[in-house]
């Protein structure tokens, strides 16, 4: 009864979306999940909560700085964390118990608890789970991952925490330490600021967002400022300790040694895949030894037949999107369907606001390539919808091949920036040129006209700058 075609360990948007795909096309499948609910580290405590509360605090933020812009007078706005809390786990519970229904719909048996391979593995591979002991010919890792620890600053669920502890204050602190100027730290950083926190950011290196375009980057520091965070570069963080109601935390700047007191402090130095635990050196499974990675071959294969690994396990982008084209890619593998992912044309987006969203290539990567290359920009100054909307800070930049007109690279920050990378990954998709973006006819009046105004300055022909 415990045979399955496929067991897969770990519910998260790699998981369950390989569970659901390998049963599309004609597996029997297991799934296990240590949580109570599925939908892992995204909609659980990642993601989705974050959204939701950067949406509402940005609702907030909004009442308070523009409503009065347009017109609108509501008088003393103020914050309900309570309800602004509960209609973020209201989302999480109304997500996680969709992605409950669509296992069933699928016909995934779904265990609770956590999933431990045991040795030997052999043709068939059997997997623990509380009593039970299943076993399958295949079986998929989909752990996905933790975040790094500072070792002299260890969370306590507190006063000093990670992304799950960040998202669910029950009080809004009077001065978040943010450690790590990246998407963690920036995304739930803006949230508390809007809020009504003081923030600063104590960030390692000269920049932050060290993995976007330096020039979108810095224009979303500059944003970021205006909001009302403090920005501390160039910094290295030695040690938090807690006293009494607040945290000091000791650090080594540019200027020396220095010292920052706070009430909360927000660790968010990046992730690291999560497989302590489940059997996989028993097994004989090889993970890189510095990072825990597990490595794979290109049907997400380790070097143990039969077992595979995706998502934030493997290299890559750890991004639930990125899990969920690798979900897909190892169920149709499995069933000798060739699907490849374009690993390079996953876009990605920094949800503050306005948000930030590229696909491709950084400008300074490119230019270390020695490739030539023509750029673009439109400011959204020019866009008649940003305008309108009240919301005409940022830019769009197209990257496209000096030879060819081949689109490179899409980098904005600008409002609802998300789901205009789209459109940028689309074309990319199908090969296209910067000159095919400017001749497609855009709607107007919308923000997606200046993804268009940027493709056609490649070429100094835009029209509306
Ligand atoms: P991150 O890699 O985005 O940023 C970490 C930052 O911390 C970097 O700027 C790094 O230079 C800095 N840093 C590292 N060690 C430090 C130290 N000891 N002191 C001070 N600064 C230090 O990592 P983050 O924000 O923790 O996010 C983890 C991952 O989660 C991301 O890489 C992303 O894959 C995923 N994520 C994605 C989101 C999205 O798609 N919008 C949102 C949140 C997370």
């Amino acid at each position: 009864m415990n045979e399955f075609d496929l067991i897969v360990i770990g519910g998260g948007p790699g998981g369950y979306v390989a569970a659901i795909r390998a049963s599309q096309l004609g597996l029997k499948v297991a799934l296990i999940e240590k949580r109570a609910t599925l939908g892992g580290t995204c909609l659980n405590v990642g993601c989705i909560p974050s959204k939701a509360l950067l949406d509402s605090s940005e609702a907030y933020h909004q009442a308070k700085s523009s409503f009065a812009r347009h017109g609108v007078q509501i008088g003393d706005v103020k914050l309900d964390l309570g309800t602004m809390m509960a209609r973020k786990d209201s989302v999480v519970k109304g997500l996680t118990q969709g992605v409950a229904g669509l296992m069933k719909k699928n016909k995934v048996t779904v265990f609770t608890g956590i999933g431990k391979l045991v040795p030997p593995s052999g043709a068939t591979h059997k997997v623990q789970v509380g009593e039970q002991t299943l076993s399958a010919p295949r079986v998929l890792l989909a752990t996905g991952s933790e975040p790094t620890r500072i070792p002299t600053v260890p969370f306590d669920g507190k006063f000093i925490v990670d992304s799950t502890g960040a998202i669910a204050f029950d009080k809004v602190p009077k001065h978040l330490i943010v450690i790590g100027g990246g998407y963690i730290g920036l995304e739930l950083g803006s949230v508390w600021a809007r809020l009504g926190s003081k923030v600063t950011v104590l960030e390692f290196l000269p920049r932050i967002f060290p993995l976007a375009d330096a020039e979108i980057a810095d224009a979303a520091h500059k944003s970021l400022m205006k909001l009302g965070l403090t920005f501390q570069l160039e910094t290295k963080v030695e040690s938090a300790t807690v006293q009494g109601n607040e945290v000091v935390v000791k650090v080594t700047g540019k200027t020396g040694p220095a010292e920052f007191r706070a009430d909360k402090v927000l660790v968010a130095v990046g992730r690291r895949p999560y497989s302590g635990g489940l059997g996989l050196t028993e097994v004989g499974v090889k993970l890189e030894e510095r990072t825990g990675v597990v490595p794979v071959n290109e049907d997400f294969e380790t070097n143990i037949k039969g077992i595979y690994a995706i998502g934030d396990l493997i290299p890559g982008p750890m991004l639930a999107h990125k899990a969920e084209e690798d979900g897909v890619a190892f169920a149709e593998r499995l069933k000798g369907i060739k699907t490849k992912i374009h690993y390079d044309r996953i876009p990605s987006v920094i949800y503050i606001w306005p948000e930030i969203a590229s696909v491709g290539p950084t400008e300074e990567e490119v230019k270390k390539t020695g490739r030539e290359y023509r750029v673009g920009k439109f400011p959204l100054l020019y866009s008649p919808r940003a305008k309108c909307m009240d919301e005409a800070e940022g830019m769009v930049k197209v990257l496209a091949d000096a030879k060819n007109d081949k689109l490179l690279a899409v980098h904005i920050f600008g409002p609802r920036a998300s789901d205009m990378i789209a459109e940028a990954v689309a074309v990319m998709e199908f090969g296209g040129s910067a000159e095919d973006i400017g001749r497609i006819c855009h709607a107007h009046p919308t923000l997606s006209e200046a993804l268009k105004e940027a493709a056609l300055g490649v070429d100094k022909r835009a029209i509306h700058m």
